[in-house]
């Protein structure tokens, strides 16, 4: 399948904005301490939701999907081993971790390896479950954690607020003997969601979001019901994707007090945000001005996941836009293809110096990863003439449906076969059509 993208058209109209894949992940992992039957609502059609699924029924659970509705019934895990074929799946599977060795004593995973953007190491994961009582070793390609008395309550002090790493704790920590104190946790909105999802079925979770995390052991968790938080990357590519083409779009179910370093930067840009406390509306000038700096970093910073959308969108505003990535060391592949649609960009280790051009030419490209992808479609958006993208597997991790949400905003974004033949009952792609459609 492809992308093929007639730019130049304003995004125009109002979407509903889809369920957090970085929160739905986690959560999933952790129905596994639920020991019945847990319902989460407002989980997003993924690949890597679906990757996640897959897992949780190779290690024993039974798993239903209902459009936006997942059940997980964990009474009866049989497994503390996820095979390298379904751990390579999805680099972000080292979320099981916790939830494995917490429900098992053991868990058996073999090692994620780099991915796309990276190297992306996990030694806080495996050094926080050793200060948790873990034994842990490394062999043959593979994590083996032996805990066969159980976890118990430790202080930890991240030398980075990882996100996976704090959630690995929190999901580890949440039946352990005694009390847990992460020091330099990550603040992500993801993190509090976990949190109150974990609270909700019977932890005891406090300061999430603040950076210091005390997690009190308790015996148990009982199944629940839970909503995940909107998606803040999908809702920050979309506002991106309608400034950039002088648009104005209304997001609906989002939570705007997240996206803030987002909407600071669109403002210098030169567009108008209006938020209430569950919808946000975007106005964009005819042409966008540059950005003086932005800077990835841990929340409450601007985002890392938004960094590539952001510089598609810069290519074409007037003057110079400086990118420093500071979070993942690999992460400005897209642009080379960005420039193949005519703009402007150099890129010196961590920085990338953007020169505006005042038009983006359509283009052939190909998505390197999932947010360099999203970049890609922006461009295509944006620019005169048809773009064809290919690659679109990597879009499919972590956005939904993303050509039913465009064409809504009146985009003509269509995916087809790469011979040109729509597959408007998606028959190729039967993992993408268990959900309602989103632009609605
Ligand atoms: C999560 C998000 C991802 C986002 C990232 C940063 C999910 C599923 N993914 O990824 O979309 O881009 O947060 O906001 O939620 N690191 C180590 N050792 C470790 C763990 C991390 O050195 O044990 C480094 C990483 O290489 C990276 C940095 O810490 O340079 C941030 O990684 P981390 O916050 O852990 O990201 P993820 O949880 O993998």
């Amino acid at each position: 399948m492809i992308y093929e993208i007639n730019g130049g058209r304003p995004l125009r109209g109002e979407c509903r904005v889809q369920g957090s894949k970085n929160s739905a992940l986690p959560i999933l992992a952790c129905t596994l301490l639920c020991g019945g039957e847990t319902v989460i609502r407002n989980c997003p059609v993924l690949s890597d939701v679906e990757a996640t699924l897959r897992i949780l029924r190779h290690l024993g659970c039974r798993v239903k999907r209902e459009g936006h509705i997942v059940t997980v019934d964990s009474t009866a895990v049989t497994s503390d081993e996820i095979p390298d074929v379904l751990m390579r799946e999805m680099r972000s599977s080292v979320i099981f971790l916790g939830a494995i060795l917490a429900r098992n004593g053991s868990a058996t995973l073999s090692t994620p390896g780099g991915c796309e953007i990276g190297l992306r190491p996990i030694d806080l994961h495996l050094d926080a479950m050793r200060r948790l009582g873990a034994q842990v070793r490394e062999e043959f390609g593979r994590i083996v954690c032996e805990a066969p008395n159980g976890l118990t309550g430790a202080n930890i002090s991240l030398s980075f607020p990882s996100v996976g790493a704090t959630e690995n704790i929190m999901i580890a920590a949440a039946c352990a003997k005694g009390v847990t104190r992460i020091a330099n946790a990550a603040r992500e909105p993801e993190i509090s969601d976990l949190a109150d999802f974990l609270n909700s079925c019977g932890a005891r979770i406090a300061g999430a979001g603040e950076g210091s995390v005390t997690v009190e052991g308790v015996p148990r968790l009982h199944p629940t019901e839970h909503t995940v938080i909107p998606d803040r990357i999908v809702a920050a590519t979309y506002m991106a994707a309608a400034a950039v083409t002088g648009g104005a779009i209304r997001l609906r179910s989002i939570i705007p007090a997240h996206l803030g370093p987002e909407i600071a930067v669109l403002e210098e840009a030169g567009c108008r945000i209006e938020s209430d406390c569950r919808n946000l509306r975007l106005t964009a000038p005819k042409r966008l001005s540059g950005v003086k700096m932005i800077r990835t970093m841990p929340y409450p910073g601007f985002p890392t996941d938004i960094q590539a959308p952001f510089a598609a969108m810069l290519t074409a505003a007037e003057g110079t836009s400086v990118i420093i990535e500071t979070i993942f060391e690999n992460r400005y592949k897209y642009i080379g293809e960005l420039v193949r649609f005519g703009a402007r960009i150099r890129v010196d280790g961590r920085m990338a110096v953007i020169d505006g051009v005042e038009k983006l030419y359509g283009a052939n490209v190909v998505m390197p990863d999932l947010r360099g992808g999203a970049a890609l479609m922006i461009a295509g958006l944006a620019a005169e003439g048809t773009t064809r993208i290919s690659g679109v597997r990597h879009i499919d991790r972590g956005y939904e449906t993303p050509e039913q949400v465009l064409s809504g905003l009146s985009a003509d974004v269509k995916r087809i076969e790469e011979d040109g033949k729509t597959d408007p009952e998606q028959q190729s792609e039967p993992h993408r059509r268990q959900g309602e459609p989103l632009a609605r």
